[in-house]
């Protein structure tokens, strides 16, 4: 399916995070982005594994969309009750064994998603194929909201979208990173389905929540 929204939590009013949720749920907006940083594998700590834990008791109807940047991920799981509906996206440069780690996530009725940064080339992907059910592809460097896009980003969603459509896998191709209001359509054009939406698109100054995710729809659907 195309034109999916994942409103990324970690840029929302971190004093209002139950309501933030709550208003995108009634909207009717897919996934809830959280991110999860170690401070190692990126220089920033963000959402705790408890926070993300306690997100799945808010929802309805929309599905927690998590992504972790942190070496050996597999130690968070728990942590995060990761379970049934859960995308989970895990990084190729984070992980000893990305394979084990993609079969831990599938025991727990979630779904992988393989991640990658702007240095690591699409191909690198192709080996994991069979086994996930998407591709994270990071814009931006990963660690911070606010930062600009990342050199080739364009060209890089066109490549994975064409290792993903020459595999005749049904993978859902990931965008994360400045989705913004005047790039988030050549995302599209390019092959993204599933729109990470941060500090410059949804949570843009200026532009209340509805407002956002309406404008948003308009331009990825
Ligand atoms: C950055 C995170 C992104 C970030 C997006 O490491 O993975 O989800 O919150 O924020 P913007 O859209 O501002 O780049
Ligand atoms: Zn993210």
């Amino acid at each position: 399916m195309k034109g999916m929204l994942s409103p990324s939590l970690m840029c929302a009013d971190m004093l209002n995070l139950q309501s933030e949720i709550t208003i995108l749920d009634n909207l009717g907006v897919e996934y809830i982005h959280l991110d999860f940083m170690d401070g190692k594998f990126v220089p920033n700590i963000t959402l705790d594994a408890s926070l993300i834990k306690s997100v799945k008791s808010v929802l309805n109807n929309m599905k927690r969309d998590i992504h972790i940047m942190a070496f050996e991920p597999q130690n968070y799981f728990d942590r995060m009750e990761i379970g049934k509906d859960d995308i989970v996206s895990v990084h190729l440069e984070a992980c000893s064994d990305l394979h084990a780690v993609i079969e831990n996530i599938r025991s727990r009725n979630a779904r992988p998603f393989a991640a990658i940064s702007p240095d690591t080339p699409a191909y690198a992907l192709k080996d994991y194929l069979s086994e996930i059910d998407g591709v994270l592809v990071m814009t931006v460097y990963p660690g911070f909201a606010g930062q600009p896009i990342a050199k080739g980003s364009f060209e890089k969603i066109c490549e994975v979208r064409k290792i993903i459509d020459d595999s005749g896998k049904n993978l859902i191709l990931e965008v994360d990173g400045h989705v913004s209001w005047d790039l988030c359509k050549k995302m599209r054009d390019c092959g993204a389905d599933l729109f990470v939406a941060g500090s410059s698109s949804v949570y843009s100054k200026g532009m209340g929540i509805e407002e956002a995710v309406k404008k948003m729809r308009n331009l990825i659907s």
